[in-house]
C-alpha cells in the first residue's frame, strides 16, 4: 500500500487480527496508562474484547487508568436495558478489564434532551484531551459509528435515524426481533470521530469486502461515510482474509 496515511494489514483469520489488536492496546497503553480509548460495538469487536480481557486476567495489561468513550447509543433505551450499547460493553469488556466505572463515558440514550446530551458528550470528550486511538468497525452500508450514508453527514454527535439494514444486523440484541431494535441512536458525527489522534478500523468476513473496497479505492463521498476516513493522517485498516477479497492489498499481519 502506497498511502502513507492509510496502512492496511491483512491478517491470515479473525483470531490473529484480534490477538495482535489487543497486545498492541496493552502495550500502548503500558506505555501510556492515561490512554482516551474511543469503541465501538457490534460482533467484530467482540474477540478484540475478550483478548484484551485475557490479557488483563494473566496480569499483561493494566486498564485502570485508562478512560473511554463509545461512538454509540440507541436513542429511547436506558444504559441498564438488555439490549442497550451499554449493556453490551459491560459484558463483553468493561468487566472484564478491570476500566474503572467512572472512567468510561457513554451517550445516555434516555437523556431527557437529545441535542443537549449529544452537546454534553462532545464537551467530555474535549474536555478528556480527545480521543487517543478510536477503534471502529464498519457497516456493510459503509457506516462509521452510526453515521448513515444520505446526502450529507453530521460533523458532531448527533442524534440519527437508522438504516433498516442497520437495524436487522442489530437485532440479535433482542432477541432477533427487528421490531424491538429502536429506530434512532445517538452517535458521534464524523468529525468527532475524524478529531481522534489515531484511527484502527476492523473489518472481518465477506460481507464486509464491497464497502472496504469502496473505502479504500472509491471517492469520498456521504454514500459512504467511511471514506471520510481518507481524509484522516493516522488510520490503519485491519481485516482478516475474506474481507480483503475484493482487491485489496495490504502488508501481512
Ligand atoms: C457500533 C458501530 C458500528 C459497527 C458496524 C459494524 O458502535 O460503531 O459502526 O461498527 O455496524 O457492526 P458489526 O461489527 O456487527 O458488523
Amino acid at each position: 500500500m502506497s498511502d502513507p496515511y492509510l496502512t492496511i494489514t491483512v491478517f491470515r483469520d479473525e483470531r490473529v487480527l484480534a490477538r495482535t489488536l489487543a497486545e498492541r492496546i496493552a502495550s500502548t497503553v503500558g506505555e501510556n496508562p492515561r490512554q482516551v480509548l474511543g469503541l465501538a460495538t457490534g460482533r467484530t469487536p467482540v474477540r478484540l474484547y475478550h483478548e484484551l480481557g485475557a490479557l488483563h486476567a494473566r496480569g499483561r495489561a493494566d486498564f485502570s487508568h485508562v478512560t473511554t468513550f463509545n461512538l454509540d447509543e440507541f436513542w429511547g433505551l436506558p444504559p441498564s436495558d438488555p439490549g442497550s450499547y451499554r449493556t453490551f460493553m459491560t459484558e463483553h469488556l468493561f468487566r472484564r478489564t478491570g476500566i474503572r466505572p467512572e472512567q468510561v463515558n457513554f451517550l445516555n440514550g434516555s437523556a431527557p434532551d437529545a441535542d443537549a446530551e449529544c452537546a454534553r458528550y462532545d464537551d467530555a470528550i474535549a474536555g478528556a484531551g480527545g480521543i487517543d486511538l478510536q477503534i471502529l468497525g464498519i457497516g456493510t452500508n459503509g457506516h462509521i459509528g452510526l453515521n448513515e450514508p444520505g446526502r450529507d453527514l453530521a460533523s458532531r454527535t448527533h442524534r440519527v435515524a437508522l438504516k433498516a439494514s442497520t437495524r436487522r444486523s442489530n437485532a440479535a440484541l433482542f432477541g432477533g426481533d427487528v421490531d424491538r431494535v429502536p429506530k434512532e441512536a445517538l452517535s458521534m458525527g464524523m468529525g468527532s470521530i475524524l478529531r481522534a489522534r489515531r484511527l484502527v478500523l476492523i473489518a472481518t468476513g465477506k460481507s464486509k469486502a464491497k464497502c472496504v473496497e469502496r473505502l479504500v479505492h472509491g471517492p469520498i463521498t456521504t454514500k459512504l461515510p467511511a471514506s471520510f476516513l481518507q481524509l484522516h493522517g493516522a488510520v490503519e485498516i485491519l481485516l482478516d482474509e475474506p474481507a480483503a477479497q475484493l482487491g485489496v492489498r495490504g502488508l501481512h499481519g
